[in-house]
């Protein structure tokens, strides 16, 4: 890391915001100097972005910390804000989504449809006896109805779970059981790389695990055939479609929950992170209004996510909706059927502002920089990062490739428990520094300190904490306030600061470089995944023994889970890696296979029995072993490492 560390803070290039784009930006440097004035006010001016059925009596209350309530006594309706009061203001026939399938169909959906979708979609889930307070939890592909589905359930206030369509039976069984939903919302299939790739089949798996739901809701995406339980199993066309498009949205709490999503955290169990209406929806809405800089009646807005992780929930749903933005949505895979697609779509359909991962853009890399140039791209004016640390080649490549030097970068920071984007350039007011997200965005506080949580100086390197209480801030673990507490309060209690779990360098500007988690959480192509999860899935595999994994640096996907095993049989059976592989597949979801299994005859542990995932790592990045004296056994790192291939 160290090595990172010095690289990056050689770096001397800026960019500052083109003349035009800084004269016409949404937010100005006055941002800064008004939050810093009074902080309070100045989120309660952003909550005044929304309608509220009842005014709020105080900005913040923090006595109960660290669960706040904001927006005090507030009463407003998210779905409403999100589509109703756009249509009353006019603008019914504007597009809220030009979604395109993986097969080419396209759909166009204006805010008056959506309205009617979402109020018919919601007296469709009444119908199924879904009443406030009730989860729902949600399975499907990226098509309109899936964020139908969300606002059906915002504006019945019954808190909804999407669930990634890419995690296995397993998952979204936990999921269910864990926030107890009794409605699933899901397709027949949704199509992935040029196939219907089916949902159903796991969700009747899922099931049998959870006595307690009564419905499933089937939306006939795919075509494919499909298992049927009469009696739970209703279609949406069905049920939805034959329901009134009228539906009063009743005002709930500004603390009333939104949504449960569920991460991984540092133990195998994911942790349900709730989110609450008011403060949550104030801050998305400034957010993409500030970070984005995005032009309701003229911007076409694409965010590359899928709706099942927060950035699709903040920055696909409930932030660009709130704003009356016209998004793009797209179902498939990025190199169905060429790796044109996503070139082909940004060009067909002249979009303004892009927003995507590291891991994508560095995918592109590798195929090539003619692959974007075949496209007319100079529609194009502004361009996001989001999920892991963008390192300076591809934020570059990025900016010049594909924004033809001519598009403001902002590299976002933020995580499912914040909510929203915490720390970003301004992209009309930022001289930016590729690789870094600068600065804490307006009424955001954060800072880098050391072990003892005392700021370190500029120049300075430690571990992030937001300093702050925020909007859209996470109101708890579902079910489990002590581990809310424990794993981000705990650590720097008597400054009150909340514990991110990052690493982050302070320039000599003060402008902030994020390193990587410090925790044993890995960022596997933007997505979070914990070692230990990994690692109780691998011993669930009767061969396995003993299981240890680490995220090894992978010049593609950030890191790549490499898995360490000590089998229960002397001799391996054939294939084993590959069967083991599918076994985590099967667990956990494709996203958590490793790249690489390694059998070993031990495991490097500490005296207290602590595996050391550190030695574990400089081996699986085939570099010097770290200290190794506080190991029980130190030649069994040598064991290891005869056993390996010849290149890990
Ligand atoms: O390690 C940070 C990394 O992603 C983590 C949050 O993951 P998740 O909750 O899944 O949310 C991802 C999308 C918001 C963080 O703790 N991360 C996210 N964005 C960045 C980042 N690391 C560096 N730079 C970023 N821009």
């Amino acid at each position: 890391m160290s090595e990172t560390l010095s690289n990056l803070l050689h770096e001397e290039r800026r960019f500052a915001p083109p003349e035009a784009f800084a004269a016409a930006a949404n937010v100005t440097a006055t941002a800064y100097q008004e939050a810093a004035a009074d902080r309070l006010a100045f989120w309660a001016t952003q909550a005044r972005r929304l309608t509220w059925a009842t005014p709020w009596s105080e900005v913040l209350d923090w006595s109960a910390a660290p669960v706040a309530r904001w927006f005090v006594g507030g009463r407003l309706n998210v779905a409403y804000n999100c589509v109703d009061r756009h249509v009353e203001d006019g603008h019914g026939d504007q597009v809220a989504f030009r979604w395109e399938g993986e097969p080419g169909d396209t759909r166009t959906i204006t805010y008056a449809e959506l309205k009617d979708m979402v109020c018919r979609a919601a007296n469709g889930l009444a119908e199924l006896g879904v009443r406030a307070g009730d989860r729902v939890a949600i399975y499907l592909p990226m098509i309109p109805e899936t964020v139908v589905a969300m606002l059906a359930c915002a504006r019945l206030g019954a808190p909804h779970t999407v669930v990634f369509g890419g995690f296995s039976a397993t998952a979204l069984s936990d999921r269910i059981l864990d926030c107890d939903a009794r409605v699933v919302i899901t397709a027949d299939g949704g199509y992935r790389r040029g196939a219907v790739s089916a949902l159903k089949p796991a969700v009747d798996e899922a099931l049998q695990r959870c006595p307690d739901v009564r419905s499933v809701l089937v939306v006939r995406r795919g075509g494919n055939e499909v298992g049927w339980t009469e009696g739970r199993d209703v279609w949406w066309h069905e049920l939805v479609d034959r329901q009134s498009a009228e539906h009063t949205a009743e005002p709930f709490d500004a603390e009333h929950p939104l949504f449960v999503m569920y991460t991984s955290g540092t133990t195998g169990k994911p942790k349900g992170i709730l989110h609450t209406s008011g403060g949550y929806l104030t801050q998305v809405a400034y957010t993409h209004h500030a970070v984005f800089d995005v032009k309701p009646d003229e911007d076409l807005y694409w965010c590359g996510a899928d709706i099942g992780w927060i950035t699709g929930h903040s920055y696909i749903v409930y932030g660009p909706l709130a704003n009356r933005t016209t998004s793009f949505l797209y179902e498939g895979t990025p190199n169905t059927p060429s790796e044109h697609r996503w070139w082909e779509m940004i060009e067909r359909y002249r979009m303004t502002i892009l927003y995507t991962a590291p891991t994508t853009i560095r995918t592109f890399m590798k195929w090539g920089p003619e692959i974007p140039a075949a496209h007319d791209l100079s529609s194009l004016r502004l361009l996001g990062s989001v999920g892991e640390p963008i390192n300076p080649e591809a934020w570059m490549w990025y900016r010049s490739v594909i924004g033809g030097d001519r598009c403001p970068v902002v590299d976002t920071w933020w995580q499912t428990e914040t909510g929203a984007i915490m720390i970003s350039p301004l992209p009309g007011v930022t001289a930016t520094k590729p690789g870094s997200a600068m600065t804490a965005l307006p009424g955001v506080g954060a800072d880098v300190v050391d072990q003892d949580g005392v700021p370190v100086p500029n120049g300075g390197g430690g571990m992030l904490v937001l300093t702050e209480p925020w909007p859209a801030m996470t109101r708890g673990i579902w079910g489990d306030p002590e581990r809310f507490q424990e794993t981000y309060w705990a650590r720097f209690a008597a400054q009150g600061f909340y514990f991110a779990g990052d690493g982050a360098k302070k320039d000599e500007d003060g402008d902030l470089w994020l390193l990587g988690r410090v925790d044993d959480v890995m960022n596997v192509s933007g997505h979070r995944i914990s070692t230990t999860e990994v690692e109780s899935a691998l011993v669930s595999h009767p061969t396995v023994a003993e299981a240890a994994v680490v995220g090894a640096t992978d010049p593609t996907t950030g890191q790549a889970i490499v898995a360490f095993v000590i089998l229960r049989t002397t001799e391996p059976a054939d294939n084993l890696a590959g069967t083991l592989r599918d076994h985590v597949a099967k667990e956990i979801g494709a996203i958590a296979k490793p790249r690489q299994i390694l059998v070993v005859p031990e495991l490097p542990k500490t005296r207290s029995g602590k595996i050391m995932r550190r030695l574990l790592r400089d081996v699986a990045e085939n570099r010097k072993l770290g200290d190794v004296t506080t190991l029980t056994d130190s030649t069994v790192m040598d064991l290891i490492r005869d056993k390996l291939p010849s290149a890990p």
